[in-house]
């Protein structure tokens, strides 16, 4: 009789069950569990598995060869990228250097073979410094200093490139009446709103917008 294996899962078919809100957590591969919990236990905020699973699957068909991540945190939504482009090179960015020092040990445990260069710092400051061009960007800093930072992006993304913006949906807020919703974040949504305006009618951009996870947009640049 044939030993029973302790799941039926092989690896890299995670993917599918990790995409069912009943399975999802459980399914994941060690090296993202691991950092999963790390977050937890520090209270780092993580992107939605979800999310992760559209940018490994989202990589996975567009192959970028270096990719920019603007709020790497420690690493668990740049973990999901890497996994589907191990070779590509990836440049992080982050204001919260405890969090970009976790970031490095977790890539230098789980993704070695993996091209990584942490920049600890507000992107405001780093991105005009940058002299390389992206292939793909993954934004997920704080949501109302994306529209600050969209007219850097589109410099230094490459013509067909792609950008990734989460929260968009910012917990439901963005279509909300502005009266409705708490001040404190009302200069979020006014910027978010911005943000999306200036992605949604510009000439250089083709945008879509997915309620996925907390609403995210996708947009290549086609122009400027
Ligand atoms: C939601 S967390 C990122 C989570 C990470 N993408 C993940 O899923 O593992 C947002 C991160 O953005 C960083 N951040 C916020 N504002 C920033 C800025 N202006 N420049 C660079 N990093 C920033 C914070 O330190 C924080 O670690």
């Amino acid at each position: 009789m044939r030993k029973k294996k302790d799941t039926f899962l092989k690896d890299g078919q995670f993917s599918f069950l990790a995409s069912n809100p009943f399975a999802g957590y459980n399914f994941l591969p060690p090296a993202l569990k691991k950092i999963k919990n790390q977050a937890e236990g520090w209270h780092v905020p993580i992107v939605h598995d979800q999310l992760g699973l559209f940018l490994n699957f989202f990589l996975s068909l567009f192959q970028p060869k270096r990719i920019l991540e603007i709020g790497g945190g420690i690493g668990y939504s740049t973990h999901w990228m890497a996994m589907a482009v191990p070779q590509a090179e990836f440049v992080v960015i982050d204001s919260n250097q405890d969090r970009c020092q976790k970031l490095k040990e977790n890539f230098s445990q789980f993704s070695s073979p993996v091209s990584l260069v942490v920049h600890s710092g507000r992107a405001q400051e780093i991105l005009p410094q940058l002299q390389q061009k992206f292939d793909f960007i993954f934004l997920d800093s704080t949501k109302k200093e994306y529209a600050e930072l969209l007219p850097f992006l589109e410099k230094i993304l490459v013509q067909k490139g792609w950008l990734v913006a989460d929260n968009i949906g910012f917990q439901g807020r963005i279509q909300m009446d502005l009266s409705l919703v708490p001040v404190r974040f009302h200069l979020g949504v006014k910027n978010l709103r911005i943000f999306l305006e200036a992605l949604g009618h510009s000439e250089n951009w083709k945008s879509y917008f997915f309620s996925l996870a907390d609403g995210i947009a996708v947009a290549q640049k086609i122009g400027g």
